[in-house]
């Protein structure tokens, strides 16, 4: 398919090709300029005043784009999909004021999703988190990540992994797939024993399934910073990527021992040390806000104006999962982002394109409009500044995945003609 989108009002434009991720202090060099786009195949052909230079003979569509940006195909760079169910219940109690440790330590929380996985079947699985790939396509998420972790055995692990295997075979969009490792520790084991079994069983994943990082949850009722240096040895020992779930509900100063262990991203971050800020500004290692978690649990808010202000590389994700963030939706996550970080839309933007592409290992691939890289690309129905002024509206009008057209919203059915 061959698709010229023409005359849009702003394009969203890196400030040069070629980088696998911007600082987010200087986010402000992003470019929204009017102009045209064409896609062909799986590529992007043209941009801007070349697309008239470009000019094909056999052009399939055209996207009429008058008033509309048009964006890079939005990367979720942390959800926990497969998972099973959801836990509403757990929500009205947060609301009405118990936290999420006291819920957890009473076999609610991870153990809770657990149990429900195991007693889904992979059918079900697998229907329930195709339903939500398909609702973060329409919302505008062309590329996303997926844990397990909900499995707490080993067996259990490797049918998680096996699912979003599957899921990644079957989803529109390009999945990435971490192994939650270290996420609660199950019955029958204590933290280090777990760790020890899951040393035992890497090989066996890394062979069957198609891993790319290591996760653990560093928490009072999860793990601490020592099982960190361990998971962090581990992915260095195979090969994988060192993700971790940091200062959620309080304060460990996990962020140097990531740092130290070569993590590429610390994710969360809403109760960091604010003596870390500046190390974590100044690494590789991406810094990967959480704010439908923060919102919704009513947690602490991440320093977020700090980091973006020394220059980390920021990120926005979902944290799509059945107890601290059920929401699939980043457009949402950008306006949550504006408000209470009161970051800029570009910043925004940057931290859910190639900043989150590279946590993911794809901003070679896609994560930002330039000529040949993959054809992943939105169609908003308004200006970017729309984007989290309009909080709650989703402004994807059309959904480019490779170059195929995923989703076109009924409304917007009229720009396109064949
Ligand atoms: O990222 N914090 C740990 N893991 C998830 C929550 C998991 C759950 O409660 O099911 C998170 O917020
Ligand atoms: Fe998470």
């Amino acid at each position: 398919m061959t698709v010229v989108i023409e005359g849009a009002a702003q394009i969203l434009r890196p400030p040069t090709d070629g980088l696998p991720y911007l600082r987010h202090d200087r986010a402000g060099e992003l470019g929204a300029e009017p102009g045209s786009i064409a896609l062909d195949g799986e590529r992007i052909a043209a941009i801007g005043t070349d697309v008239a230079a470009w000019g094909s003979d056999d052009v399939t569509a055209h996207l009429d784009a008058s008033g509309c940006a048009v964006v890079p195909g939005l990367v979720d760079c942390h959800t926990h999909l497969p998972f099973a169910g959801w836990r509403a219940e757990e929500y009205a109690m947060k609301v009405a004021g118990r936290t999420y440790a006291d819920i957890a330590r009473a076999g609610g929380g991870i153990r809770s999703s657990a149990r429900a996985l195991a007693e889904a079947t992979d059918v079900a699985l697998l229907d329930q988190a195709g339903h939500l790939a398909a609702e973060m396509l329409v919302h505008g998420t062309t590329t996303f990540e997926t844990k397990s972790g909900y499995g707490l055995s080993i067996d259990a692990e490797l049918r998680a992994l096996r699912l979003a295997g599957e899921l990644a075979c079957t989803a529109d969009q390009d999945v990435a797939i971490t192994a939650l490792v270290a996420h609660a520790v199950p019955d029958g084991f204590d933290a280090d024993g777990w760790l020890h079994a899951i040393a035992g069983a890497l090989p066996q994943m890394t062979e069957e399934r198609r891993i790319s990082a290591l996760d653990v949850y560093v928490e009072s009722v999860a793990f601490t910073n020592d099982h960190l240096q361990r998971v962090g040895a581990l992915a260095a020992e195979h090969g994988l990527d060192l993700r971790a779930h940091v200062e959620q509900f309080a304060q460990h100063r996990s962020v140097p021992m990531a740092l130290e262990a070569g993590a590429r991203s610390v994710d969360h971050l809403a109760c960091v040390h604010p003596d870390d800020v500046m190390a974590l500004a100044d690494a590789e290692c991406a810094a990967v806000l959480l704010p439908g978690a923060e919102f919704l649990g009513d947690e602490a808010v991440a320093p977020a104006r700090a980091l973006v202000d020394a220059g980390a590389i920021g990120v926005l994700a979902t944290d799509a999962n059945p107890g601290t963030s059920p929401v699939v939706s980043l457009p949402l996550i950008i306006g949550l982002a504006v408000r209470r970080y009161g970051w800029t839309v570009r910043e925004a933007l940057l931290a859910t394109t190639l900043n989150a592409a590279w946590v993911v290992r794809r901003s070679r691939e896609t994560g930002s409009l330039e000529v040949g890289k993959r054809a992943d690309v939105l169609v908003l129905d308004g200006p970017i500044e729309s984007v989290p002024y309009r909080l709650g509206h989703n402004p994807v009008a059309f959904a480019f995945v490779a170059g195929r057209l995923a989703w076109q919203r009924p409304d917007c059915a009229w720009r396109l003609s064949a």
